[in-house]
């Protein structure tokens, strides 16, 4: 059994940049072909050996929860017209792990969020998933997290190579030359202009945290908006000689930006064995 047992994912902020659809539905409910963003996350902290799912939600957020619930009502009258196949679905969601739900009152940033969590979690580490980044199937992101946290003993941040253009849209560790296999983080800058950029390593999403960090999460004051950044929590355990980065080989999907929420449906139908052939053969009349 994994040493990771428990996965935290916030799902309580307010998804502005995917106005209006947010207005009255959580981005995470958003669907990939017919799967919610949220299910393919929790389903790759499971693939990654995680058995009990906290989900950080807020108000406006009860259709996550009640996607992981039994629905009754669908539940027996599919069961009554002999629907098989699509009661085993619906029961499949509910049966993928246990959930617990904590709330977060006020959308006071990341920091805040897995502060949330800290009594569901307890004194043990744990995984952080972004309930909006989504990663290409066939590599399964957080497993090497959890690998590289079991060799090392430090928490871990996932991190991906970005454009200079981009990098000051996340949190940018150092790097050395060979960034190919894991290595210690010693700096972590939020939202740097390209020029104090120590990298182009971003910090994208997937995270194995040592209980250590809710020490120094409780100790924040709040940044800018109010909010409360993950990032300063992290860099004190940088300074502490306990974080390390592990670059995600997968391709990655913000799906809460409009653009690659597009580009994850059109990757996500394509290889689907139902229907990729023929939106295949569509995309090429509508492509010319
Ligand atoms: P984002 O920055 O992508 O989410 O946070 P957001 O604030 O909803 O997005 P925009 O910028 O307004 O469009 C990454 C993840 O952290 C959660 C979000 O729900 C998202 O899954 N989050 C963010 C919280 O749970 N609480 C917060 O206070 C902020």
């Amino acid at each position: 059994m994994s040493i990771i047992r428990k996965a935290v994912i916030p799902v309580a902020g307010l998804g502005t940049r995917f106005l209006p659809i947010t207005k009255a539905q959580p981005k995470e409910m958003l669907p990939l072909v017919d799967k919610p963003v949220i299910q393919h996350v929790v389903e790759e902290a499971i693939r990654a050996g995680v058995d009990s799912i906290v989900l950080v939600t807020g108000r406006g957020k009860q259709a996550i929860e009640n996607h992981f619930d039994v629905a009754y009502e669908l539940e027996d009258t599919l069961q009554r017209r002999g629907k098989t196949e699509d009661l085993q679905t619906v029961r499949g969601v509910t049966a993928l792990s246990q959930f617990a739900y904590v709330r977060q009152g006020e959308p006071l940033g990341l920091g805040h969020a897995v502060l949330c969590a800290r009594h569901a979690v307890g004194n043990e580490p744990f995984a952080l998933l972004l309930g909006d980044d989504v990663f290409a199937e066939e590599h399964p992101a957080l497993e090497s997290l959890v690998a590289a946290y079991e060799r090392t003993g430090k928490s871990v941040v996932g991190v991906q190579e970005v454009p200079l253009e981009h990098v000051s849209r996340y949190g940018i560790v150092n790097a050395p030359k060979d960034a190919t296999t894991v290595w210690d983080v010693t700096r972590i800058v939020e939202k740097p202009k390209p020029a104090d950029a120590p990298s182009r390593f971003a910090v994208v999403g997937r995270y194995i945290l040592s209980p250590r960090v809710f020490e120094h999460l409780a100790a924040l004051e709040p940044g800018v908006g109010g909010e409360y950044q993950l990032t300063d929590a992290l860099m004190e355990l940088a300074e502490e000689g306990q974080l390390v980065a592990c670059p995600i080989p997968a391709k990655r999907f913000d799906t809460g930006n409009k653009l690659d929420y597009l580009k994850a449906n059109v990757e996500f139908a394509l290889k689907r064995e139902d229907l990729g052939a023929d939106f295949l053969a569509y995309l090429r009349e509508v492509v010319k």
